[in-house]
């Protein structure tokens, strides 16, 4: 899991530049699926076949990262950059980023600000080292989107890195589509594109599969470091199962037949009730007529900064847990 998870956090792929990211999934799992294809948004959709008379299930984890957009190129090569996706100010100051022809720069901002408070993403600029505008400009365009450069590290069996949100949910589809064997339900692993902007490849991903079920897989926020906003939500403490945030209140059978299986097999689970956010499953369950739809989500520390740090135990339990929802019937 370690190994996979490095390659996918190490892999190029903000909200509507997943291409790299794509490819690098798509090797990984071709030869365990029945059927693999890509749809007009560039979502990853990848199907494999039940064996009996099961239920059409959409498991989807978001493929895009958050990232910087270069607006403007100044006289002296500084870059501006406005927002793809939740991009902080406080996350981002003296980040080291990297655009997708691996140019490397830093993030800082105006010297004259002395308040933080004042600073705002538009008194901010990424600094690629260019003496000149020229020089900036043979490296990036304006519309080039960079993203945190943060190589994964490991402590104490927690891993460190960045695009932990939403590749370490992809790591749990991936390695669940490997475990997978004796599955009734008839499955579409979809590894979506740009979540992170509004939850878009999930909402014509759903409209094309037309599930029975929907189920998200992405990170969610924890309660457990020092004064944090109150959440039940620990790292470590294995796989949240999604009672609501800001895009969905999952569905009572979807939920609770998760905890089922939780329960059953002794895998460690928590509830999760996010107070902001969203993730595919807001998408997914206002399909069509509806979909009922919820989510397993592997806490995670620091969303949205260069460093999100996520436990391996909770990896490993997330598989475990979402290998046993799609294995046994699904009564709805
Ligand atoms: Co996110
Ligand atoms: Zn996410």
């Amino acid at each position: 899991m370690r190994e996979l998870l490095a390659k996918l956090t190490g892999t190029y792929g903000p909200s509507g530049n997943e291409e790299e990211i794509s490819k690098v999934i798509e090797d990984e799992i071709r030869d365990y699926v029945d059927e693999i294809k890509t749809d007009v948004m560039g979502n990853l959709i990848a199907f494999k076949k039940g064996n009996g008379q099961g239920k059409r299930v959409m498991l989807s984890a978001h493929m895009d990262q958050i990232g910087l957009m270069v607006t403007h190129i100044d006289d002296n090569g500084f870059l501006r950059f406005s927002n793809v996706g939740g991009i902080s100010v406080l996350n981002t100051i003296n980040s080291k980023v990297i655009f997708k022809n691996g140019t490397i720069g830093n993030v800082s901002y105006e010297s004259e600000i002395d308040n933080i408070k004042d600073i705002k993403l538009n008194r901010m600029y990424i600094d690629i080292g260019a003496k000149s505008s020229e020089e900036a400009s043979n490296k990036v365009s304006i519309g080039d989107v960079a993203v945190y450069y943060s190589p994964l590290s490991d402590s104490n069996g927690r891993y460190i890195g960045g695009a932990m949100d939403d590749r370490a949910g992809c790591a749990l589809l991936i390695q669940t589509i490997k475990e997978l064997e004796d599955c009734k339900n008839d499955v579409y692993f979809v590894f979506s594109v740009q979540e992170e902007v509004g939850l878009r490849g999930a909402k014509t991903s759903a409209y094309s599969i037309n599930p029975d079920v929907g189920i998200a897989v992405d990170v969610t926020s924890t309660g457990d470091t020092p004064k944090a906003r109150t959440m039940a939500v620990k790292l470590g403490a294995g796989p949240a199962i999604k009672v609501k945030d800001g895009s969905v209140i999952c569905h009572p059978k979807v939920k609770g037949l998760m905890i089922d299986r939780a329960e059953e097999l002794g895998i460690p689970y928590q509830l999760e009730v996010l107070e902001w956010g969203g993730t595919d499953a807001g998408a997914i369950h206002l399909t069509r007529e509806g979909v009922p739809s919820g989510a397993v989500s592997v806490p995670c520390r620091y969303i949205h900064s260069a460093n999100e740090m996520v436990d391996g135990a909770d990896l490993e339990n997330g598989v475990k847990l979402l290998v046993a929802i799609l294995e046994q019937e699904i009564e709805l």
